[in-house]
């Protein structure tokens, strides 16, 4: 049994899902970020008619830190419509390894089950700024 996930981020989280525009899956999501100043950023779910052009809403919540001038997240919390955890797609998990590598992972059902991960567990072997390294492309 992990600890209980943090309440703010569940707020947060719980708030950003009602305003998800999922009307193609009715699997509504939202997701709150803590960055390593300790404020909090939040996304929600944006659907598209044309499909692939979605949105999830950990990449919305990063998309928000970031515009703050934000580039270090510390915990990130899932919730859904499912009544089971609902983890992070592999697009997610690697768009959140780039601003957090150390990063915990929670994820929060309808009804309050919870988990709570790594995201190295999540995402082994990632390819990230450094598998750059030296090369053009990368971080200077
Ligand atoms: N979705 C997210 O927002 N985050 C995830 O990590 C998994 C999937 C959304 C995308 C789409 O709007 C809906 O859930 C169904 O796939």
């Amino acid at each position: 049994m992990s600890a209980p996930p943090p309440e703010d981020l569940l707020q947060a989280a719980r708030s950003a899902l009602r305003q998800a525009y999922a009307p193609y899956s009715g699997f509504r999501v939202g997701a709150a970020i803590r960055t390593a100043s300790g404020a909090i950023f939040a996304g929600c779910n944006v659907e598209n008619a044309s499909y692939p052009v979605s949105l999830c809403a950990e990449r919305g919540a990063i998309a928000a830190a970031v515009v703050a001038g934000e580039r270090q997240v510390t915990e990130v919390l899932i919730v859904s419509d499912s009544p089971d955890p609902c983890p992070p797609c592999g697009m997610c998990r690697q768009a959140l390894w780039e601003f957090g590598p150390d990063l915990l992972v929670h994820l929060v059902g309808r009804n309050g089950d919870s988990r709570t991960l790594s995201l190295r567990a999540l995402l082994p072997e990632a390819f990230g700024p450094s598998s750059l390294d030296g090369f053009p492309g990368g971080r200077s």
